[in-house]
């Protein structure tokens, strides 16, 4: 009896699936890839991280533009209390939060990674 000519293709036909799905899986992790590549090299955090800030700049920042939510001395207020914040979120997340205004109230900024460099330079300040 000779094989019937279906029944000898379905093995190649398997293949041929498992190699789709090795491709998907490489474009998957070339673009998770790629994500992580680019968040960790946004060049306006890149820049600020890389800048010295001045505190007594930041301090005067932080009253003109955050105190009212965050109170004078970061207590808290209508926002959260900043107290220790750069140890328990950390720089990228602080500068996301101030550019990004994803959680309103709190609108978005726009400043100079210089300006940003010296609010966070205060914001290291604050225990
Ligand atoms: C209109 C009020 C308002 C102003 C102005 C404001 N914030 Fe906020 N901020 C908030 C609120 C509300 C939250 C909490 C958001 C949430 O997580 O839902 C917050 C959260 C934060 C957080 C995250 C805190 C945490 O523990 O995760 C940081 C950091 C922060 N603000 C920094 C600043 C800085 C720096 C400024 C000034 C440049 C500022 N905010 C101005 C209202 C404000």
């Amino acid at each position: 009896m000779e094989p019937s000519s279906s029944s000898l293709k379905k093995p190649e036909k398997r293949l041929g699936i498992i190699k789709i799905l090795l491709v998907i899986a490489a474009g998957c992790s070339l673009i998770i890839g790629w994500f992580i590549f680019s968040s960790q090299t946004n060049p306006y955090i890149k820049e600020t991280l890389s800048l010295k800030g001045s505190s007594d700049h930041g301090e005067r920042l932080f009253r003109m533009n955050c105190a009212g939510c965050h109170g004078i001395k970061a207590q808290g207020l209508v926002g959260p209390s900043l107290k220790k914040v750069s140890s328990r979120i950390g720089d990228k997340k602080i500068i996301n939060q101030i550019i990004n205004g994803r959680t309103p109230p709190m609108p978005s900024f726009e400043m100079e990674p210089q300006t940003m460099a010296d609010l966070l330079a205060h914001l290291h300040s604050i225990n």
